[in-house]
């Protein structure tokens, strides 16, 4: 069982205009609503590699409802602490003219200390039930920016595995308690460590010394480019296989689905890394944020290329 940690959830909508001109009317020509907030986006797409996922963190009234809904419809299970706020929604407007995305991201109702506290005693009691923890997205108001090491000590403590996917301070402080894995993206990278250029060697030393200061998998991932790993059997270098491309939003967190599958089924290094970049890849393909077809993880995996560049 893979357990998913969501604290600042929404209600995703996707929008697709024929152009997006600011200061118009515009008419929207299709709506895909998806259960959000990074966690979320996670679950789904490791529930459609065929993993059980139980989805945890906070959500609140009548938004709250439907996503519990969505979540029910999909197969994955929903253990949220449920807040005194409304869930924020997050609108992704895709200009079909252009292929271009512009997104607008709520910042989500304020959570108080009791809740949190409700949570921390929730989330102790979900951990000996799966084998692998995903902690990801942005932290909602009122949550302290430590908030993540403190989960990645918990899951620790009971001999689990634990992935860290989130940016600026929360993922500063996060990493100090040396999660498995992070999967910062290039500007999530360059957060963590300062780089004298954008090339791949730079990328890779920063990697390495991330890993070397004790996180067990660091991987950057470089969108169309590909993706970086460094771990304890080297750094090594991913391509992604062709895909004919929808929707690239949530490629970043099907990557990260495809890691805690790989953990949770003990795949290999290569494996894993093989898993993560074929559901990235997969998810390029569907116009939902967050999904994938098994059978495009079928087709996507022996399509691979994972080339060792050097040791960590
Ligand atoms: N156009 C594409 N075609 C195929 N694979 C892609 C494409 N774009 C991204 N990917 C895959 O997805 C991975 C993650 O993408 P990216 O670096 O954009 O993540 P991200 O910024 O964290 O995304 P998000 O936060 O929206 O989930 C890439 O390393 C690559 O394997
Ligand atoms: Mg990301």
């Amino acid at each position: 069982m893979i357990l998913t940690v969501t604290l600042n959830a929404s209600v995703d909508k996707l929008y697709l205009v024929d152009r997006m001109e600011p200061g118009t009317v515009m008419r929207v020509k299709r709506v895909v609503n998806t259960a959000g907030g990074k966690g979320l986006n996670v679950s789904r797409v490791a529930s459609a590699a065929g993993e059980q996922v139980l989805a945890t963190g906070f959500i609140g009234g009548f938004a709250g409802e439907y996503i519990r809904a969505m979540l029910a419809r999909d197969g994955i299970q929903a253990r949220f602490v449920q807040t005194d706020g409304e869930t924020r929604s997050c609108v992704n407007v895709a200009d079909l003219s252009t292929g271009k995305h512009t997104e607008f991201l709520e910042p989500g109702a304020q959570v108080s200390a009791a809740k949190q506290e409700e949570f921390l005693e929730d989330y102790r009691t979900l951990l000996p039930g799966c084998s692998v923890a995903v902690l990801s997205g942005s932290l909602p108001g009122g949550v302290a920016p430590d908030f993540y090491g403190r989960l990645i000590a918990l899951a620790k403590e009971q001999g689990k595995k634990v992935i860290l996917d989130t940016s600026g301070e929360a993922l500063k402080r996060g990493i100090a308690f040396h999660p498995d894995l992070i999967k910062p993206n290039a500007d999530e990278i360059r957060q963590l460590v300062r780089l004298p250029d954008g090339s791949t060697e730079s990328l890779a030393r920063a990697a390495s010394q991330l890993y070397r200061s004790g996180i067990g998998t660091v991987v950057v991932s470089l969108g169309k480019k590909g993706s970086l790993a460094a771990g304890k059997e080297g750094v090594f270098l991913s391509d992604t296989p062709y895909v004919e491309v929808v929707n690239t939003v949530g490629c970043g967190d099907s990557m990260v689905a495809g890691f805690a599958v790989g953990f949770s089924r003990g795949y290999s290094f290569a494996e894993t890394l093989r898993f993560g970049v074929a559901a990235s890849a997969a998810n390029a393909a569907t116009l939902a944020t967050g999904s994938v077809r098994p059978e495009d993880l079928k087709r996507l995996r022996p399509l691979v290329n994972i080339r060792r560049l050097g040791d960590s």
